[in-house]
């Protein structure tokens, strides 16, 4: 039954609000008397215990065999022992939270860690390859000179086109890995998006994940940090994969879709509205568009409010840390960008960035 059903919801609210009760059955409403009485309880007095300025729940002194008005010191003891109890909840609380953002931390740092390792391994890795490289061109050129059909000739020329494949995956590992360069320049965002998809392309295809790509190549340019946006697409990328993964995992024959888009849009007044944008946010009537849907998981009115704080995350521990989309909306909030989201549990997510096309952009 309802503490309001039983006529204890005049008790709820001063409680709430941090405020002790005390009460004398006779004072108190029919449907409390009757329970109270059934309790042998004539005076009761309620003290909240306040975790983080809520009411966590409340303890309370009871007289057993006749009515009184609680004394000041009584009252205080009570109150006192609520703080306590209060105290040592928050405490316990504060503790637990604590631990998880240390074991996030540890992870966001190994993945620091890993990035500059990559950086590094990439520049070790990149000496090798023009040596290889030189000594690939001098074999080429011996056999070209002295043996033009031996089989060798074409050995040497594999070799090339080999170390060219090497030398692509290191520069874009040092890519990924690059702190940022916090250099703007005018950009056609439809490179970045590419360099991103190359990345996933493959592991999409190994996953069966079909990835929809309609990406306008023929974009008008705009100011903005080359990586720092593929760094958004890849984010964006990997956690609509993370989505859809995770929804095959109980969707028997699950048919896993994410879309990626690029291009030019003219907003409707509606449209702005739906962005909580104002005309005077744009520069010009049109903006770029980014998207990348999913038909995964989706998220829950809660999961969506909170997913763009810093270490929000509905993954496991060590699994994710929870700061995806929060460098995502820094870096759209940076370059004078809009994040827009739209996600139904069970259906799948949208997540939109709105690029204002300035009155001096490059119109190609
Ligand atoms: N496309 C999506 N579909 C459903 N839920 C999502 C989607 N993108 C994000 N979320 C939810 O938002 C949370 C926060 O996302 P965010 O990218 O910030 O961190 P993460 O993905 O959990 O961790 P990391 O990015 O470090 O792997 C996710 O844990 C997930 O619950
Ligand atoms: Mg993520």
């Amino acid at each position: 039954m309802s503490y309001e059903k039983l006529g204890f919801g005049s008790w709820l609210d001063p409680l709430q609000k941090g405020k002790m009760v005390s009460d004398n059955s006779v004072d108190m409403p029919p449907s409390v008397k009757s329970w109270l009485d059934d309790h042998s309880v004539k005076s009761i007095a309620l003290a909240p215990v306040m975790v983080d300025k809520a009411c966590w729940g409340f303890i309370s002194l009871a007289m057993f065999d006749r009515e009184q008005v609680w004394s000041e010191p009584e009252l205080d003891a009570l109150q006192t022992v609520a703080r306590i109890i209060g105290a040592a909840v928050h405490r316990e609380k504060m503790i637990k939270e604590l631990d998880s953002k240390r074991v996030q931390l540890a992870h966001s740092g190994r993945l620091t860690a890993m990035g500059e390792m990559a950086s590094g391994m990439a520049h070790e890795i990149n000496q090798p390859l023009t040596v290889i490289n030189l000594s690939a061109d001098a074999c080429t050129t011996y056999f070209n000179r002295n043996f033009p059909d031996a089989p060798e000739a074409e050995a040497a020329e594999d070799i090339h086109v080999q170390v060219k494949k090497i030398a692509r995956i290191v520069e874009n590992m040092r890519a990924f890995s690059r702190r940022s360069s916090e250099e703007m320049s005018l950009v056609n965002l439809a490179y970045p998006v590419q360099d991103a998809l190359t990345f996933f392309r493959v592991q999409f295809r190994e996953r069966q994940i079909e990835l929809i790509e309609e990406i306008v190549e023929n974009m008008p340019e705009v100011k903005a940090d080359k990586q720092k946006f593929e760094q958004i697409v890849v984010n964006l990328l990997s956690n609509a994969r993370y989505a859809v993964d995770k929804r095959a995992e109980t969707v028997e024959g699950f048919r896993r879709e994410v879309a990626v888009r690029l291009y030019v849009d003219s907003l409707s007044p509606d449209q702005l509205k739906s962005f909580g944008l104002k005309k005077k946010d744009l520069f010009a009537e049109q903006v770029i568009m980014f998207e990348v849907e999913d038909n995964g998981i989706g998220m829950n009115e809660d999961v969506k409010n909170r997913c763009l704080e810093p270490f929000y995350t509905m993954k496991e521990v060590g699994e994710g840390t929870g700061l995806g989309l929060s460098v995502t909306h820094s870096i759209v909030k940076e370059l004078g960008f809009y994040l827009d989201i739209d996600s139904r549990e069970n259906v799948g997510s949208l997540f939109r960035v709105i690029i204002p096309l300035q009155q001096d952009d490059h119109h190609v």
